[in-house]
C-alpha cells in the first residue's frame, strides 16, 4: 500500500470519521417544517404522463402488435416484408412471388397481398420493428385475413425465426374458400431472441391472399387480446400518475394539416383505421426512420382505456387547425375551421356521452359504455403568435358553451421565456384562459437556477401545466443527449419548485416518453426499451419519486424564515398525505459535499422511524442501461427521529425523500 493511502487511513480510522468528512461537509444547517398548516392543496393531477408516439413508443413500443406493416399500407406497401433472394435466379424468386394489389384510395385498408406459389421453397419474411422480442416459453397469438384462390395452397407454415435461421416456434394453419375469412393460430417459442422474424410457407401451388397479418404476445397488459406491452405499461403504471396527456407533442399538429392527428381515424374496428406516416420518420437527418407509420392500434379508445387502468385523468390535445410551425405552418383559415372544432366537441361526446348519442354509442360499441369521465381538453400543441390565439377564442367559446365544466388547456409555445411566450402568456391571461401548458428544454444548470420560476406568478392569472419539460444534457434534441445523473437531480431540484407553488402549478410532465434503443429520434427519453427488455432512467424514478409522494397538501419548509429555494445548493419541498397520515419531505443537494441538516418538525407528532429515500451518485454522468437498469433508483432506509427533531446528512448530489409517519 502506497505511504499517503495508508496515512489518510490511518487517519480515518483514528478520527473514526466518514470519507465524506474528509473531503469537505458543509455546518450543520437547521430546516424548519410547518406541519400545522395546509399552504394549498396538491391537486392530484400535479405529477402525470405525456405520451407521444416517437422514437416508436406506439407501435414497436407500447403498442405490442410485432409485424411491421402488418396490412400493407405503408407508402411502399412491402415495407418491412421480405423475399429473400440474392438475384433473379434464386430459389425464392423462382419459387413465387407477391404482389400489393391497391383497391382504393385515401381510405383504411385498401391494400392486401397478391402471393403465387410455385414450388415449396417460397417464403415471405415479416422483419418486426427492428426484429420481434420473443421469450423461451411464451406464447404469441397469430390471425390474418385470407382468401384462397386458383391452384392447390391448402395450409399456410408461420415460423419464428432468429437471426441465425434456427426455428423457434411454429403453427401451421389450414386454409380453403375464396372468401376472405379470419384465422388464427399460436405459435410457442422455445427460445428467446430480441431480432427474431416471422416466416410464411405454404403447402400447394397457387394463389392466396393475405392481409391482417397479426402476431401478439399473448402477455399482455390485463392480458387484453391484441393489447398493450405489459412491461412497459408497468412501468407507467408504477408511478401512480395523475394523468395522461396524449398523443403528444408535434404529432398532434402534424408537418402538414393533412398529416395531423386525427382521433375520429383511429377508432372502431383497428381494420379500418386509416394509416399515417408518422411525422417523426425524417425530421431528424441524424436519426431517420422512413419506416415510422401510425397504425393507431393504439388509438383514442385505447389511450382513454389506459388512462382509466391506471387511475389517471385523461388529456387529449387537438389540432387547432395549425399544422406545425416548425414545419409547414399551415393555417386553416377561420371561417373553415368548423370541422376542427367540431372534432373537439365530438371528442367529448365519446368520452362521456350518453350511449344513446353518436359518439357515446361509438364507445359503447367498442366495449366501454360507461363514460370515461373526461375533465380536460388541450387545444393546439405548441402553437404561437396571433394566429394561435385567434383559433383558440374560437375552440374557447364553443367548447365552453357546449360543455362549461370542461377545462381547456391552451398553450404558450415551445420555449419558457421570450417573445412567444410572454404575447401567449399575456393574450390568454387577458382572455382568462384556465390552465396553460409551458414547454421547457433547457440546460441541466437552467433547470438548477429556475427553482423559484413559479415563485412570483401571478396568481390570478391562468393555472399551470408543466406539460413537457426535460434538462437537456448537450442542447436540445442533439442525439447526443443523456439521461445522466446530472440532468436528472437538476429535474429533481427544479421540481421543488413546481410543488412549493402547487397552488399555481397544477399539472407536470417529463417529455418525451419512451424510446426504442434501435429506433429513436429524440433523446433524452423518460424509459428506454427494446424488443425484450425496457428501463427506467434516472429521470424516471426522480418522477417517480415524486408522483408516489405527491401528497395532498402543501406544507412550507424554511431555512432562517425563508423557503428553501436552492440557496448554497440546497432545494426542498414538503407534502402532507391527509389519507395516508404522512409527511413527505423532499431534498436536493446538488453540491459537491455532503449536507447535515436538523429539520425541526411543528405542529406534528411524528414517528420514530422515518423511512429515507435517497438516490445519490458523484458521478453525474452515470446513466442507467439495460444491463444496469436500477443503478440510479431509490435506495430505502431509515433513520430515527428524536423529540420531533430529524438529523440527517444529505450525500452530495443527492435526491432525497423523506417519509415521516403520523
Ligand atoms: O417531446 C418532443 C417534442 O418536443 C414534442 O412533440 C413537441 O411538443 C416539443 O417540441
Amino acid at each position: 500500500m502506497r505511504p499517503l493511502l495508508t496515512a489518510c487511513l490511518l487517519l480515518l480510522f483514528l478520527s473514526g470519521c466518514s470519507p465524506r468528512v474528509l473531503t469537505g461537509q458543509s455546518d450543520a444547517r437547521t430546516l424548519e417544517l410547518n406541519a400545522a398548516t395546509s399552504v394549498a392543496a396538491i391537486q392530484p393531477t400535479m405529477y402525470g404522463i405525456f405520451f407521444e408516439d416517437i422514437n416508436f413508443a406506439a407501435d414497436g413500443g407500447l403498442y405490442a402488435e410485432m409485424v411491421k406493416n402488418r396490412s400493407f399500407e405503408f407508402t411502399l406497401p412491402k415495407t418491412g416484408w421480405l423475399e429473400p433472394q440474392t438475384d433473379q435466379f434464386s430459389l425464392n424468386a423462382r419459387s413465387g412471388k407477391s404482389d400489393v394489389i391497391k383497391t382504393g384510395q385515401d381510405q383504411a385498408n385498401v391494400n392486401f397481398l397478391r402471393v403465387t406459389v410455385k414450388g415449396p421453397d417460397y417464403v415471405l419474411i415479416n422483419e418486426g420493428f427492428r426484429g420481434m422480442g420473443v421469450k423461451v416459453g411464451a406464447e404469441y397469438d397469430l390471425t390474418f385475413d385470407a382468401a384462397v384462390g386458383d391452384g392447390s395452397i391448402s395450409e399456410a407454415r408461420f415460423e419464428l425465426i432468429d437471426t441465425a435461421g434456427s426455428v423457434l416456434g411454429a403453427t401451421s394453419v389450414k386454409l380453403s374458400g375464396s372468401d376472405w375469412k379470419e384465422y388464427s393460430g399460436t405459435l410457442k417459442s422455445g427460445g428467446t431472441a430480441a431480432k427474431a422474424r416471422l416466416r410464411i410457407s405454404f403447402q400447394g401451388t397457387g394463389v392466396v391472399d393475405l392481409d391482417m397479418i397479426s402476431l401478439f404476445p399473448r402477455d399482455t397488459w390485463k392480458g387484453r387480446k391484441k393489447g398493450l406491452r405489459k412491461d412497459l405499461v408497468q412501468l407507467l403504471d408504477d408511478m401512480d400518475p395523475g394523468f395522461l396527456r396524449f398523443p403528444g407533442g408535434c404529432i398532434v399538429e402534424g408537418r402538414t394539416l393533412a398529416r395531423r392527428y386525427q382521433w375520429k381515424k383511429t377508432v372502431g374496428p383497428v381494420a379500418e383505421r386509416e394509416y399515417l406516416v408518422n411525422r417523426w420518420n425524417t425530421e431528424f437527418n441524424h436519426r431517420p426512420t422512413p419506416d415510422y407509420y401510425q397504425s393507431f392500434g393504439l388509438g383514442f379508445f385505447e389511450y382513454f382505456q389506459l388512462a382509466e387502468d391506471m387511475g389517471a385523468e385523461p388529456l387529449p390535445i387537438l389540432s387547432c387547425g395549425m399544422a406545425c410551425q416548425f414545419n409547414t405552418g399551415e393555417l386553416v383559415p377561420l371561417d373553415e375551421l368548423d370541422p376542427y372544432v367540431q372534432d373537439a366537441l365530438d371528442l367529448i361526446e365519446f368520452a362521456n356521452g350518453d350511449v344513446s348519442t353518436p359518439w357515446g354509442k361509438v364507445r359503447r360499441d367498442m366495449g366501454h359504455p360507461e363514460p370515461f369521465n373526461l375533465k380536460y381538453i388541450g387545444v393546439g400543441n405548441e402553437q404561437w403568435g396571433p394566429e394561435y390565439i385567434e383559433r383558440y377564442k374560437v375552440f374557447n367559446d364553443a367548447i365552453k358553451e357546449a360543455y362549461p365544466d370542461i377545462v381547456i388547456v391552451s398553450g404558450s409555445g415551445p420555449f419558457p421565456d421570450g417573445e412567444f411566450f410572454e404575447y401567449g402568456m399575456e393574450q390568454l391571461t387577458a382572455l382568462g384562459a384556465e390552465l396553460v401548458d409551458e414547454h421547457y428544454y433547457r440546460s441541466p444548470e437552467w433547470f438548477r437556477e429556475n427553482a423559484t420560476r413559479y415563485d412570483n406568478y401571478d396568481r390570478s392569472g391562468p393555472k399551470i401545466f408543466a406539460g413537457e419539460y426535460a434538462a437537456q444534457s448537450v442542447a436540445i434534441a442533439s442525439p447526443d443527449n443523456k439521461n445522466n445523473w446530472n440532468t436528472a437531480l437538476s429535474e429533481a431540484a427544479y421540481m421543488t419548485g413546481m410543488e412549493r407553488n402547487a397552488d399555481l402549478v397544477v399539472m407536470t410532465s417529463y417529455a418525451p416518453l419512451m424510446a426504442h434503443a434501435d429506433a429513436w429520434q429524440w433523446t433524452p427519453d423518460m424509459i428506454w426499451f427494446n424488443n425484450l427488455e425496457s428501463y427506467g432512467t434516472a429521470n424516471y424514478y426522480v418522477q417517480k419519486l415524486y408522483a408516489n409522494h405527491a401528497g395532498t397538501d402543501l406544507l412550507t419548509i424554511t431555512e432562517g424564515g425563508q423557503p428553501l429555494t436552492g440557496q448554497r445548493e440546497l432545494y426542498a419541498s414538503a407534502v402532507k398525505d391527509a389519507g395516508k397520515n404522512e409527511i413527505y419531505l423532499k431534498v436536493a443537494n446538488t453540491g459537491t459535499s455532503p449536507q447535515r441538516l436538523t429539520i425541526n418538525i411543528k405542529g406534528a407528532k411524528p414517528g420514530a422511524t422515518v423511512t429515507v429515500l435517497t438516490m445519490a451518485s458523484d458521478d453525474l454522468e452515470a446513466v442507467n442501461s439495460f444491463t444496469a437498469p436500477t443503478k440510479l433508483s431509490p435506495a430505502e432506509s431509515t433513520v430515527a427521529l428524536q423529540r420531533n427533531q430529524l438529523d440527517v446528512e444529505v450525500p452530495s448530489h443527492a435526491f432525497v425523500v423523506y417519509k415521516l409517519k403520523l
